[in-house]
């Protein structure tokens, strides 16, 4: 037989966050992505929604140059993945996922866990941060509402106090989009609803960066959101506006079961039928 032809894909759009064409994740045999082509502008605000496994997170770890696929173009920021260096492209993207987390020291202060994200910008490991950096940090705690555990040890905080520093930590070194896995996995009612209000001001704010926010719940999708991307066995299911890809019915082609998706005030919330 023949070898496959290798294929060619559209130039990237220079203006867009990213821009991925073709892209296909193979483990064991398997398509954990299957052919996704996505595009995100600056202005834009994602929800990536979908079932345990669907790929959402590998679809994360690609967007945010951790993963190479095994087919297609990859371009983050205006730059290709394979064309770039991946550690000048990484501190231009915040992400925040539970892999992540796990490598954050439990004996490091809160102050310091932020803080110690924009090292990796101007590679000083082992020198002392200046005021600057520090002051920032402080904001962008006080921005989560966590600014007074600035002393406290990592290790010692609840799991919703540590997802925000998590979020003040991805937006340390200022990026130009920020990725958010699950952040309010593990929450209890009032700690999704004050993360879901602080998420939706950050969306609302047209200063902020592009955001793309995973999750399986749309009760935990912020007002502000402007873009969804279902993703079902590593295929699209929908992907656009928020308003005509975010409905009952792709919603239940998403999650295979027939669902009952209700707005109200900005805020979903969906149930089977
Ligand atoms: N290295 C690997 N080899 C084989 N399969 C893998 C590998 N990594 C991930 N997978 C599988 O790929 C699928 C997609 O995983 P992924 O973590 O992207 O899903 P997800 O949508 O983030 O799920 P969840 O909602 O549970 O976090 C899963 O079925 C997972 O078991
Ligand atoms: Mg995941």
């Amino acid at each position: 037989m023949a070898p496959e032809a290798p294929r060619t894909y559209p130039e990237p759009d220079p203006d867009a966050v990213l821009d991925l064409a073709g892209v296909t994740v193979t483990r064991s045999g398997n398509d954990l992505l299957d052919e996704i082509s996505w595009k995100v502008a600056p202005e834009d605000r994602w929800v990536v929604l979908g079932p345990n496994g669907a790929g959402k997170t590998t679809l994360l770890s690609v967007a945010a140059a951790r993963l190479h696929p095994t087919r297609g173009r990859v371009a983050i920021l205006g730059e290709q993945l394979g064309k770039v260096d991946v550690f000048e492209l990484r501190p231009r993207i915040g992400l925040s996922s539970a892999s992540l987390a796990e490598r954050i020291p439990s004996d490091e202060t809160v102050a310091d866990v932020v803080v110690t994200a924009a090292y990796a910008v101007v590679g000083r490991f082992n020198e002392q941060y200046d005021g600057l950096d520090a002051t920032r940090g402080r904001g962008l705690l006080a921005q989560f509402g966590v600014e007074h555990l600035a002393d406290r040890l990592y290790g010692t905080l609840s799991e919703g106090e540590r997802k925000r520093v998590q979020i003040a930590r991805a937006l340390m070194t200022d990026p130009e989009v920020l990725m958010l896995d699950e952040p309010a996995a593990g929450l209890d009612l009032g700690g999704r609803e004050d993360l879901v209000r602080r998420l939706s001001t950050l969306a609302r704010d047209p200063y902020s960066p592009a955001l793309i926010l995973v999750t399986h719940h749309v009760e935990e999708i912020p007002p502000g959101i402007t873009h969804a991307l279902l993703l079902r066995k590593g295929a699209v299911v929908a992907a656009g506006p928020v308003e005509s890809a975010l409905t009952a019915e792709t919603l239940s082609s998403t999650f295979g079961l027939p669902l009952r998706l209700d707005q109200r005030d900005g805020r979903y919330s969906a149930r089977a039928l």
